[in-house]
This record gives structure tokens, C-alpha cells and sequence, in this order.
């Protein structure tokens, strides 16, 4: 499988730290923000990556990324996308080519994690899969209504809902079947302006075609002070803690 991360935007809820650059360029604790994802695809077994990228900043990727070698990456893509306010679905389209009627694994590059996303990599057969995970805070993202009848079941997903029907957040992790083209054409922009990952999401839950599993293990999306503070703390203490060996 191939994978697509999404890097463009114009960090807006972090200025003035993105004045002079781009938000997932921005340190966190010993590394710009973006190598966590990159490290969390590559140790997926996914090599083949397209970033996309927008904004004011886009030329600073390649002044820290170059061609991906020294991560592990067998090809690395840019894509501009050229409305940096487009939203998530805006920027994911250009990965259609890159894709090529494949499935990809799509993150975005604020989103930090240290858990295994490749069994559902693997296990993927079709349709999309959402990586959720518990939140104190749910109002801050795309927030799925489980069926109370059978819990496994997402009824839908509400986009930063005041009133969440549960609490747990769709996190910045994806994956797609090649279909996903086709549904965010048909997407719309939403009252923020953006097309909108939520959207495209809900199109495979009317279809009955989105699974989703729990992110086994931390997850931040960094993209406010507070959780940029926090992703760095986190990231700080795994660093530099000794490995303990159980005797
Ligand atoms: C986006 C998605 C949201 C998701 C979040 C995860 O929010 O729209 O559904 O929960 O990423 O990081 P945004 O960062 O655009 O506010």
C-alpha cells in the first residue's frame, strides 16, 4: 500500500510559530513535527509516500525531507495544493495519480502516534477504515455516533459537534479504497469553507463500508499550543526514558 500525508494549511491556530514556517515543520521535542508520521507509515512497511503540501512555506519540505532515503522511503512525492484552506479532502484529491486505483494509507502530519497501525493495513480489503480513539476533549474533532444497538457500528460522524455522541475523536489516520476519488468530487464545501474529510467519511458509512479500530497507543494531534506542549512533553519523556528490561 501506498501512503499520502497531509502537510499543507497555514497553521493558523498557531500563530505567530508559523509566520516564518510551515506547522508540521515545527519541532516536536528532537524532530519537525512531520518525521512522526513519516516513521509511523514507514514502520507500517509503507515506502512509497506523496506529501502534500501548501501555503507560503511549501519549498522548507524539501530543505528537510530531500528525497526521504534517510527514513526509509523508496519514493517520495510532492504535491502543491493550491488552495492552502481547501481542506483535508481538497488536498487529499491530488494524491489520485500517486494512488493509482490503489488503496493508500493517509495521515495528517500534525497527528502523532506510537501505535501499530499495520494489522488494519494489512486486514484491508475495501471501502474505508477510520482509527479512532478516546478524547477528553471530543467538541475538537470529527466525533462518531456508535449505534447503540451494536457498538461496532458508526452511524455517523459529526464534525467538532457540541454535543458529542460519544468520546472518542476520528483521528487523522485513514484508509482508502480507490473510490475515495470519486466521493470527494462529489463532496461540497462545508460552512468553513473546506471539503471536508467528515463528508467523505459519511458517504462509506451510507454505503456500509467503513470499519474502524482503536489506535492502540498515544495520539496527538498537535495543532494548537496545548497540544503541540503536550506532543513534545510525551515525545520528550519516550526519548530519553531508559528501556526497562523486566527481569
Ligand atoms: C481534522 C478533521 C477531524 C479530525 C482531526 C484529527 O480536524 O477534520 O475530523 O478529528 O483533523 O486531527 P482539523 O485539524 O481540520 O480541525
Amino acid at each position: 500500500m501506498k501512503g499520502v500525508i497531509l502537510a499543507g494549511g497555514l497553521g493558523t491556530r498557531l500563530y505567530p510559530l508559523t509566520y516564518a514556517t510551515n506547522k508540521h515543520l515545527l519541532p516536536v521535542y528532537n524532530q519537525p513535527m512531520i518525521f512522526y508520521p513519516i516513521q509511523t507509515l514507514v514502520k507500517a512497511g509503507i515506502t512509497e509516500i506523496m506529501i502534500v503540501v501548501s501555503g507560503p512555506h511549501s519549498g522548507d519540505f524539501i530543505h528537510v525531507l530531500k528525497n526521504g532515503k534517510e527514513f526509509g522511503i523508496t519514493h517520495l512525492e510532492y504535491a502543491y495544493q493550491e488552495k492552502p484552506n481547501g481542506g483535508i479532502a481538497d488536498a487529499l484529491a491530488l494524491a489520485e495519480d500517486f494512488a493509482d486505483s490503489g488503496a493508500i494509507t493517509v495521515i495528517l502530519g500534525d497527528n502523532t502516534t506510537d501505535a501499530d497501525i499495520s494489522p488494519s493495513i494489512k486486514s484491508f480489503k475495501e471501502g474505508a477504515l477510520v482509527f479512532v480513539k478516546k478524547v477528553s476533549d471530543p467538541t475538537r474533532f470529527g466525533v462518531p455516533k456508535f449505534d447503540p444497538s451494536d457498538n461496532k457500528k458508526i452511524l455517523e460522524i459529526l464534525e467538532k459537534p457540541k454535543d458529542p455522541p460519544s468520546d472518542f475523536a476520528v483521528t487523522g489516520l485513514y484508509i482508502y479504497d480507490k473510490n475515495v476519488f470519486e466521493h470527494i468530487r462529489n463532496c461540497k464545501p462545508s460552512g468553513r469553507g473546506e471539503l471536508e474529510i467528515t463528508d467523505v467519511n459519511n458517504v462509506y458509512i451510507q454505503k456500509g463500508q467503513l470499519g474502524w479500530a482503536e489506535l492502540d497507543g498515544y495520539w496527538l494531534d498537535a495543532g494548537t499550543y496545548d497540544t503541540l506542549l503536550q506532543a513534545n512533553v510525551y515525545w520528550s519523556k519516550k526519548e530519553s526514558a531508559p528501556v526497562k528490561i523486566s527481569e
